[in-house]
């Protein structure tokens, strides 16, 4: 049997890349998609180290529907989306948040529409924790109520997700998924993939990783007067490789018609928080390097405390996270390292 086609949008991206490995390995055929504005192709030759084959690429970007129209005509057998595809820094977004909402809801909205045309009845979104807001109550159920954006960024997750739901709820043709991802961090054990922001990295993990290699002079701490045991505020992080194989089973959920209903929700999180001081601690262990950091005013925005109740993943996807803090940070060194051909702090 001809292994089943999956359109992964956003395919050469940090998690996107990291979801057509664990594809791959399970027999799957991705089909990836891209148009590269915050990766390159680079990603395709660490996907052929893992796998041993390099998948189908198409350079499109979704905002050109036409574009997008004519990949379907090509592609008659795909069998599921999962979208990725979006712009997704939050400081950014704030600066410019036309061009966010813009992207991120026509891209959404052509591909909803292809879909329609093209007969294709299986989509994974991928969403944020960030449409929680700031949590009235710990740890994050999927029922907890959505509170206003937290930035532009945020508010397009949240109305993407309003408008699958919509779509499903008249459309009982549609079977839809959205994964709310807490904090991805960390990279295939190969070292062959990871994440490679453009710029000044925002994410926490990146930036210790490039203040590791010298990059970066020294890690901010934004903010230790959070009513937290360290001061310093908790996050759900997940390894990026539980993340990625949670896509498999949701897509497997999808294409085995085990839905309850045709729009679904769940958090992806390892249900638990680490403070910004405990994954500095995890990482100076496991690299055995001395991190230069100092605290600094808390970051405009940040919330306290974030973690996810993950027991519906568990349950309904048949899902658990098998890889801890260490095995997080241990990872996302050894691809900083590789990535940079650098062997510890530059002196
Ligand atoms: C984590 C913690 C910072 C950088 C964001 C998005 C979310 C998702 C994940 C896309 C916070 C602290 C960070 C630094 C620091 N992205 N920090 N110094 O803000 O929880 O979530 O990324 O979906 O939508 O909102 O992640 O990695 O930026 O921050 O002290 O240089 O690390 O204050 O407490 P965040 P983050």
């Amino acid at each position: 049997m001809n292994a089943q086609k999956i359109l992964i949008t956003g395919g050469t991206g940090f998690i996107g890349s990291h979801t057509v490995v664990s594809l791959m390995g399970q027999g799957y055929e991705p089909i990836l998609l891209d148009n590269f504005c915050n990766s390159d192709r680079s990603v395709l030759r660490g996907i052929e180290s893992i796998t041993g084959r390099i998948p189908v690429l198409y350079e499109i970007d979704m905002q050109d529907k036409v574009a997008l129209d004519a990949f379907f005509s090509e592609q008659p057998d795909i069998c599921a989306v999962i979208h990725f595809a979006a712009l997704k820094a939050v400081g950014e977004s704030a600066q410019l948040p036309v061009a966010y909402y813009y992207n991120n809801l026509i891209s959404l909205l052509h591909l909803l529409q292809c879909m329609e045309k093209h007969k294709v009845a299986n989509l994974i979104f991928s969403s944020s924790a960030t449409v929680y807001g700031t949590p009235d109550s710990l740890p994050l159920e999927e029922d907890h109520s959505a509170k206003a954006a937290l930035s532009p960024y945020g508010n397009t997750k949240k109305i993407s997700e309003d408008i699958i739901q919509d779509m499903a709820a008249v459309n009982q043709w549609l079977s839809a998924i959205s994964l709310r991802y807490f904090n991805p961090i960390g990279a295939h054990e190969s070292g062959e993939i990871g994440e490679l922001p453009r710029g000044v990295p925002n994410n926490l993990m990146p930036f210790i990783t490039q203040t590791a290699t010298g990059i970066r002079e020294e890690l901010l701490v934004f903010g230790d007067d959070y009513d937290t045991p360290d001061g310093t505020a908790i996050r759900d992080y997940i390894h990026v490789v539980d993340l990625a194989e949670a896509h498999v089973k949701a897509l497997e959920r999808l294409l085995e018609k085990r839905q309850k209903s045709n729009y679904e929700i769940f958090n992806l999180g390892a249900g638990k928080g680490y403070s910004v001081l405990e994954v500095i601690q995890s990482f100076e262990k496991t690299s055995n390097l001395k991190l230069p950091y100092r605290i600094v005013e808390r970051r405009p925005g940040d919330v306290p405390e974030m973690y996810a109740s993950t027991q519906k993943a568990n349950r309904e996807l048949g899902w658990k996270t098998l890889r801890g803090l260490d095995e997080m940070t241990a990872s996302a060194w050894n691809w900083e390292q590789r990535v940079r051909g650098i062997n510890g702090r530059v002196s």
